[in-house]
């Protein structure tokens, strides 16, 4: 058994797939690999074939339907090395992070998934506007059964980078491994030379080099697992590295995976520009912040302009009491090359063109100590009824915040996009970042009807209690049912 997992892993990596390779430093990248085998071309089509990408092995379209995506996935127990040992993880398909989905906006992804955990659980496309009935909320769908299969079928509706992992005891799950990258590529979408996807990760072992068993137990409620190894694309972030040449520019799809960790990232060594979040690329690029804040569950997209040769690292800088504490989550050798050259931006339009809110609401969070620390949203822990019911296409403001201002909390809704108004947060989202000590405005556009998830992406925050729903009726729906 573990001989055949060991070698679908093993297959995996001689297609190319594993991004953040060990291999000896002066050893062909394999950031190249796709590039290579893609070289002859592929299909022909009018447009310009898409930047090769890199990051991760990415599923197979098994249907030869142009306007249709169909793969197959598969969670179950698996072998990883995440840090120079190999260990016991869950995984998709046999690696960590899982294949990406990647798609192009308006097709169809049908994707047949079989669940080989021993418990059940649910694939949550985290992002996607589409039907609640695929959106793996637990509420809504059944959970797979150990051994059982469910076919998940949706049109994808906007371009863009998002990702996927388990809605079932979601803190265990994703911990141990389970969690990939989807990319829709859009139209038109900005002549890129490179796209990388990079899922940044963090990773608690336990004393003999295990994925320490998740646990709800003492503080890990109140703090979230913050695991001390940070991970780029599952493997320990000392050991992300690649290669560029000076001239090139690339687009950076950027995703926190960690059950609890706040990413703030910073470019060094090359030139970068914010291009999109959550939604989608922005109207125009933006400067990059000095620190760009990256919450679990969220996305961001940047521009790499390889200006100079040399090292340029993307860097993860986490406050301490005294100093920033950096890590380097990628290392790009940078060989010398032609000038640099500028992307010319393309005219993109939002998947939500901004309007006024016609109603007000307000969710805020709170903790309770009792035998055990639970959170709460609206003063309930885990409410069962809506926080609100609207009709769709309602566009509301949502003041989120904190009572008790112990902790940021990642917030997310399912099923929609929203702006902030905090221009720290530009372009839409669908997690935000509520800071322990001030409010937050968010404009939600209400335009896909179902019942909604709308919750802390701190997994052990949303395990204890900071998970509740919002409802969207659709067209047939009276109000006050
Ligand atoms: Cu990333 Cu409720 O999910
Ligand atoms: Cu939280």
């Amino acid at each position: 058994m573990q001989i055949i997992t060991l070698g679908i892993v093993m297959f995996l990596f001689l297609l190319g797939g594993c991004s953040t390779d060990e291999a000896a430093p002066g050893s062909t990248p394999s950031s190249n690999h796709r590039h290579d085998s893609s070289a002859d071309g592929g299909t022909t089509s009018e447009t310009k074939p898409a930047a090769t990408l890199w990051g991760a092995p990415e599923l197979t379209d098994e249907n030869p339907d142009p306007d249709v995506v169909e793969v197959h996935l598969t969670a179950a127990k698996g072998r990883a090395t995440l840090d120079g040992k190999e260990i016991d993880v869950l995984a998709y398909n046999g690696s960590v992070p899982g294949p990406i989905l990647r798609a192009k906006q308006h097709q169809t992804v049908i994707v047949h998934f079989t669940n080989q955990l021993a418990e059940p659980t649910t694939v949550h496309w985290h992002g996607l506007r589409i039907s609640e009935a695929m959106d793996g909320s637990p509420v809504i769908q059944t959970p797979v059964p150990p051994g059982g299969t469910f076919t998940y079928s949706f049109m994808v509706p906007d371009a863009g980078s998002f990702w996927y992992h388990p809605h079932v005891n979601t803190y265990a799950q994703l911990a141990r491994g389970l969690y990939g990258a989807i990319v829709v590529e859009g139209a038109p979408d900005p002549a890129y030379d490179l796209e990388r996807s990079l899922i940044l990760d963090d990773v608690l072992f336990d004393a003999d080099g295990n994925i320490s068993p998740p646990t709800l137990d003492g503080l890990v409620p109140l703090t979230g697992r913050v695991g001390k190894v940070l991970l780029t694309n599952g493997k320990a972030a000392a050991r992300a590295k690649a290669s560029a040449t000076k001239g090139k520019v690339e687009r950076w799809r950027i995703v926190n995976s960690a059950n609890a960790r706040t990413m703030r990232l910073l470019l060094e060594g090359a030139k970068g520009r914010l291009i999109g979040a959550d939604g989608g690329l922005f109207t125009a690029p933006v400067p990059l912040p000095e620190r760009l804040v990256l919450p679990v569950g969220g996305r961001v997209e940047i521009e790499v302009s390889y200006d100079t040769a040399g090292t340029a690292r993307l860097v993860n800088a986490v406050p301490t009491s005294s100093v920033e504490e950096k890590t380097t989550m990628l290392e790009v050798a940078v060989a010398d090359g032609p000038a640099p050259r500028t992307i010319a931006w393309p005219t993109i339009t939002p998947a939500v063109a901004e309007r006024p809110a016609v109603d007000d609401f307000d969710i805020s969070f709170d903790y309770q100590q009792g035998s055990s620390i639970t959170w709460t949203v609206n003063g309930e822990s885990n409410p069962k009824e809506p926080l609100f019911t609207v009709a769709k296409g309602a566009t509301v403001k949502i003041t989120l915040s904190n009572a008790s201002a112990v902790m940021d909390h990642p917030f997310h809704l399912h099923g929609q996009f929203f702006r902030v108004n905090d221009p720290a947060w530009p372009g839409l989202r669908d997690t935000v970042l509520v800071p322990a000590a001030k409010p937050i405005e968010i404009i939600a556009y209400l335009d896909n009807p179902g019942m909604w998830m709308a919750h802390c992406h701190i997994l052990e925050h949303a395990e204890v209690g900071m998970m509740a729903h919002i409802m969207v009726l659709g067209d047939g729906d009276t109000m006050g049912h």
